[in-house]
């Protein structure tokens, strides 16, 4: 779809459909990769989809499927299960959530980002996360899908169930999957 089409159906849904990624699919395991890919992908050894304050790469983006929790492996482009847990109703205080399809949640690694005071940290890393988020809007814009980011989450009780450490932080939560009729 070219981009003007794509800027033009890009909107925030907050209404899904019972429809899900089937995981042993090959035609939605194709789309699921397309999508991270588009979101958070290696172009080439060093350049990545989207691009990130000194080139830190600091985000990892983790999957929370009614199967599990999954963290993409950007580089041997895989997901990797952490937890046969479905967690989705902890990605977030909206109802919607606990059915929506699928949760990417954008944990960045802090320390990752050197020389700068805190401030200076959560401005990049919420930045950062800006243009993966925006990346997934334009793929789900062209292939149909339903997205909307999300800022509105429980940051500690998320943290706490996905295990994460003192140097991990979550930013956003982008929901996708497909939109309701209704
Ligand atoms: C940083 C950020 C945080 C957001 N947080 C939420 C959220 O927690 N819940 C929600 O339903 N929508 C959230 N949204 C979606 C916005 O409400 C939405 O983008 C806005 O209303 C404009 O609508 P549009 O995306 O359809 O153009 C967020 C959007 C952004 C960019």
């Amino acid at each position: 779809m070219p981009l003007r089409d794509a800027l033009m159906a890009r909107r925030s849904v907050r209404q899904f459909s019972s429809r899900r990624f089937r995981l042993s699919d090959e035609a939605d395991l194709q789309l699921l990769s397309d999508l991270l890919w588009t979101a958070w992908g290696y172009i080439t050894p060093k350049r990545r989809s989207a691009p990130s304050s000194h080139n830190w790469q600091e985000i990892e983006l983790w999957l929370l499927l009614p199967e599990g929790v999954f963290v993409y492996d950007a580089v041997g482009n895989r997901l990797v299960a952490r937890s046969d847990d479905d967690l989705r109703a902890a990605s977030g205080v909206q109802e919607y959530v606990a059915t929506a399809p699928l949760h990417i949640v954008l944990v960045a690694e802090k320390s990752k980002v050197t020389g700068k005071t805190p401030q200076g940290v959560m401005e990049t890393i919420f930045t950062d996360s800006g243009y993966i988020c925006q990346n997934i809007y334009l793929f789900c814009a062209s292939e149909g899908l339903a997205t909307v980011s999300r800022a509105w989450i429980d940051r500690p009780a998320l943290a706490g169930k996905l295990g994460l450490g003192p140097t991990q932080a979550i930013t956003l939560v982008q929901t996708v999957g497909w939109k309701s009729e209704e």
